[in-house]
């Protein structure tokens, strides 16, 4: 601990006034798996609007909800076939609608996916260009190609993010094969042209739709993918689902996408109160790059991956949180800070890992388990750590509870097209798509009325269960009860943030300012216990503390000791 804190400031904190945006904490819900209104094992829009209040006792400012549009569900929905409706799986437009009165009433924001790279296969869109034929309109709404050679091959190198290559052939309506389209993901969404005038004004038109039924804003769908590199040069590499970031691919973070984000924008401004926002999901690397996205005229936020990317090491989060405050503040962006979503490998089980190797695209029984402990230590410190820091920040559902991974589920049950398109090489996502529990007692854990879930839930999830956790002291729902509520009081995420000099250097030490008194946020990496400043008072912590000590993989807020240089 040093003598005095002196610092070195690393953010200036928002302007006054600040729009609601700038930092606010929004949560995630996968509506497959938060609340199962009709007991068919798939959580609908019925759920969801029962368990609303949960999101208001916890403290968050807005949900985000992943797709609930037509679709077929090959990719658990991010294949839409109808983006102004509803699919009948979840609801109705109506149930929608109150839902939206109901998030408005508890004071919630709504937020909805976009998914502008693809539609599904059976979007009546991509139906009309496989009836049309070569050469036609509607072929020109996607990236139809003739074959290379005698046409048998495909038109380029290019492979499928989820495994395969790229390219499809069709077969023609005189019955013979003919040409190929483009799906960056599964073989049932094929990627839009985005060079082509209909496709832009008809997505300029969809934000409309959900703008004047009252969504707060959009979660953007592969914001960094939409433009592809004229003429769809060569590129063999699979840029796997978690490495969608090559600096010369000819279809990541293309130049052309941000007209598209700008045009976008203008649409937002025509609607106010609340101002409506757009957050990129946009694998893109270094943090420069990302912080292209929002600039002043493009998106409000971005995922900060690289964030979330970052091992729990404290030489390299110090390095990604400072970096990332930088390059924002050159743009006069706020950051956009997360830990987990429904791509990644759940927070609380990345972290019980060998902090030194690449984070995995899931986890099955046949590889290395987490540190079950560790893990969730380590995760509810970093987020206590996250919850501090200047600017936005997305909880996924189920981190409240400090859910772990299903990192045993059985082979039989994935759904994922990633595990299928890679023969089984990458498990995929659905370890972290598991349904929520709610109550330990109840059938599927109180998911909804019947036993059936659409994926097992592990048994720990039981113990972890909203019921088990709720007004239970230490529990993780209560502590990130209390970093929201904290967060909220003091004003951090709007505030300034300075590193305080002089600690070791696997302890990560900052001022954070705000509207009230600063706040002094200690996260501990290292092995040796590290101790509070004299005169600063705790105010949470997210474990135990050994009188004073900060012990290692815990975090603190307290207040800030007089003595402040
Ligand atoms: C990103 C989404 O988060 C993911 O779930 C989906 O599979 C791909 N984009 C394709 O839409």
């Amino acid at each position: 601990m040093p003598d005095e804190l002196s610092t070195t400031p690393l953010h200036p904190g928002s302007p006054p006034n600040a729009p609601w945006w700038r930092d606010a904490v929004i949560y995630q819900v996968y509506p497959r798996s938060w609340a199962d209104g009709d007991g068919d094992g798939i959580g609908d829009l019925a759920g969801i609007a029962d368990r609303l209040p949960h999101l208001r006792h916890l403290g968050v400012d807005a949900v985000w909800f992943s797709p609930f549009y037509v679709s077929p569900q090959h990719d658990a929905g991010y294949d839409v076939a109808d983006y102004r409706d509803i699919d009948p799986l979840f609801g109705s437009l109506a149930d929608v609608d109150a839902m939206l009165a109901e998030a408005h009433d508890l004071g919630l924001k709504v937020i909805v996916d976009l998914v502008p790279n693809h539609t599904s296969s059976e979007h009546e869109w991509f139906q009309a260009a496989l009836a049309a034929g070569p050469d036609s309109p509607e072929r020109d709404r996607y990236m139809f190609r003739d074959g290379a050679g005698d046409g048998s091959r495909p038109p380029n190198d290019w492979k499928s993010v989820f495994g395969g290559q790229a390219w499809t052939r069709v077969t023609e309506a005189d019955g013979q094969p003919g040409q190929w389209y483009l799906h960056l993901f599964d073989v049932t969404q094929p990627d839009l042209n985005w060079q082509n005038e209909e496709v832009r004004e008809e997505f300029r038109s969809i934000l409309r739709f959900w703008l004047d039924r009252g969504v707060a804003g959009f979660r953007v769908d592969v914001a960094h993918g939409l433009v592809k590199a004229e003429g769809l040069p060569p590129y063999s590499r699979r840029d796997h689902m978690l490495e969608q970031r090559t600096a010369n691919s000819p279809y990541w973070d293309q130049e052309g996408v941000h007209e598209i984000y700008r045009a976008w924008r203008a649409v937002l401004e025509e609607f106010t109160d609340p101002e409506r926002i757009m957050c990129a999901e946009a694998w893109v690397r270094p943090v420069e790059r990302l912080a292209r996205y929002v600039r002043p005229d493009e998106f409000h936020q971005a995922f900060n991956f690289e964030y979330l990317d970052t091992p729990w090491i404290a030489g390299e989060q110090r390095a990604v949180i400072a970096e990332s405050l930088r390059v924002n503040d050159e743009v006069g962006a706020p950051a956009t800070w997360v830990l987990s979503n429904h791509d990644v490998v759940r927070h609380a089980s990345r972290f019980g890992l060998p902090q030194d190797e690449p984070r995995p695209n899931g986890i099955s029984a046949q590889d290395r388990q987490p540190d079950v402990a560790l893990g969730l230590r380590r995760a509810r410190a970093a987020t206590a750590l996250m919850l501090a820091l200047p600017g936005g920040a997305y909880v996924y559902q189920g981190e409240e509870l400090g859910l772990p991974e299903h990192t045993t589920m059985p082979h039989e049950h994935r759904q994922d097209p990633t595990y299928v398109r890679t023969e089984g090489e990458e498990v995929g996502r659905d370890g972290c798509r598991v349904p929520m529990p709610w109550a330990k007692g109840e059938p599927s854990f109180g998911f909804g009325p019947s036993q059936s879930t659409w994926l097992p839930q592990p048994e720990v999830y039981g113990d972890l269960a909203v019921d088990q956790q709720v007004g239970v002291e230490g529990s993780t729902l209560e502590l990130y009860r209390t970093l929201l509520r904290l967060r909220r009081e003091r004003g951090l995420g709007r505030g300034s943030l300075a590193e305080v000099d002089g600690f070791a250097d696997d302890v990560l030490a900052y001022v954070a300012g705000g509207t009230d008194a600063p706040t002094l946020v200690l996260a501990n990496l290292g092995g040796e216990p590290v101790t509070i400043p004299d005169g600063a008072e705790v105010l949470v912590a997210s474990g135990e503390l050994a009188g004073r000590a900060v012990p290692t993989d815990v975090a603190v807020w307290a207040t800030l000791p007089t003595r402040t240089t």
